[in-house]
């Protein structure tokens, strides 16, 4: 999508054909900076301090970890490879729990240097693997995009609302995939068909990907305004919201909705207000292997991410603010679990389904996105 009206992707093949690229979220949106990936550590590191996030992006940045593993042994002999290899994908698994397309992408990955016929092999086809994850990623939410937007337009013409009023939590925008995102690519497909459309922009303490949000947005020419994580009941029980649109990090085989802490509060005020709770969900984000949200692994981050606030003082200078005192205990669950009966449905790249579909119509997750 755009940053200052030129295509980007959030991650790339470097031009030496031997490391990533990478748009370094910490910086965002003060400042636009890539940042080069050279190894597989560095990957892990990148993963599990969020210079990059969003399960999407999570899982194509592990795939070329693998490639870039892969790489680094490329000299050993076939059994110092393949444990260096072994070694590497649990170095990458390891980095952030809750998002099953870290696993997915690895899973994908074994798959693909499995028969190699050497370490050179290998890395060849880890590259192509992890680039077919990425292509695929795009493909995928430009699909679900459109399935979303159909559906958007459909409720549109039956409820007779004229500009669509969309609530949204976190960052499920393209910054949180390879490209597109995957609750934003349905806000870009209404925008590009025409659809007039307002965004309401939770903040989501406490790392702010909500100022992400509203910064791709922007960046993309559709409207939004920022709003606490406090205000969403308010403004859909005073009639300001018409649906509510959210991502997902791990959707169980019963339904139940992993996603960034608070989304559970949202969905609870929309059923008391009567109004459609949809999330968005490419099939690598779905994980029929466990039966229901009771058994995702829930992420818990440092207190420091809830003691302090990042932002730019009155000169323009980014930095870190805190506005408790000295030794205050904080607890920052990553994420929360929305139960499959507080769904309206669920947007995938194979149409719109309801939980009792998803097993079925998902799973296993296809090899390059959509049918
Ligand atoms: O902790 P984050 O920023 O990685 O959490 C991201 C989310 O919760 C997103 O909503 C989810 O990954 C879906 S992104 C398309």
């Amino acid at each position: 999508m755009l940053i200052d009206g030129i295509r980007h992707r959030t991650i790339r093949v470097a031009a030496d054909g031997a490391s990533v690229e990478l748009i370094d979220q910490r910086a965002l949106p003060f400042e636009v900076r890539f940042e080069t990936i050279r190894t597989h550590r560095e990957m892990a590191a990148a993963i599990r301090d969020m210079h990059l996030r969003g399960a999407p992006l999570i899982g194509a940045a592990a795939a070329y970890g693998v490639w870039l593993a892969c790489l680094e042994s490329e000299a050993l002999s076939p059994p110092g490879f393949a444990s260096a290899l072994e070694a590497a994908f649990a170095t990458l698994e390891a980095a952030r729990p809750t998002a099953v397309n870290l696993r997915w992408a690895l899973d994908r990955q074994r798959a693909a240097v499995a028969s190699a016929a050497g370490p050179a092999d290998a890395a060849r086809r880890a590259f192509e693997e992890a680039n077919d994850i990425a292509d695929g990623d795009v493909a995928i939410n430009a699909a679900l995009g459109r399935h979303g937007a159909d559906l958007v337009e459909r409720l549109r013409a039956e409820r007779g609302f004229d500009t669509v009023r969309v609530l949204t939590h976190c960052n499920a925008g393209w910054l949180a995939t390879v490209d597109r995102g995957t609750v934003t690519a349905v806000l870009y497909e209404l925008h590009e068909r025409g659809v007039p459309l307002h965004v309401w922009v939770d903040e989501t303490r406490p790392r702010n990907q909500g100022a992400l949000t509203s910064w791709e947005l922007t960046q993309n020419g559709v409207p939004n305004t920022v709003i606490c994580d406090n205000s969403g009941g308010h403004l859909m029980r005073s009639g300001r919201v018409d649906l509510i649109l959210v991502g997902t990090d791990r959707t169980t085989r019963n339904g139940d909705v992993a996603n960034k802490i608070g989304t559970y509060l949202k969905a609870l005020a929309a059923r008391d207000n009567g109004l459609p709770f949809f999330v968005a969900l490419p099939s690598p984000s779905f994980d029929p292997t466990l039966p229901d949200g009771d058994a995702i692994p829930i992420e818990e981050r440092s207190p420091d991410e809830v003691l302090s606030v990042r932002g730019r003082d009155a000169s323009g200078r980014a930095g870190y603010a805190s506005p408790y005192a000295p030794g205050t205990r904080a607890f920052n669950p990553g994420f929360d679990v929305t139960p499959a009966r507080l769904v309206t449905g669920y947007i995938t790249e194979r149409g719109v389904l309801d939980a009792e579909c998803l097993a079925q119509a998902l799973s296993p997750a296809p090899k390059s996105g959509v049918p």
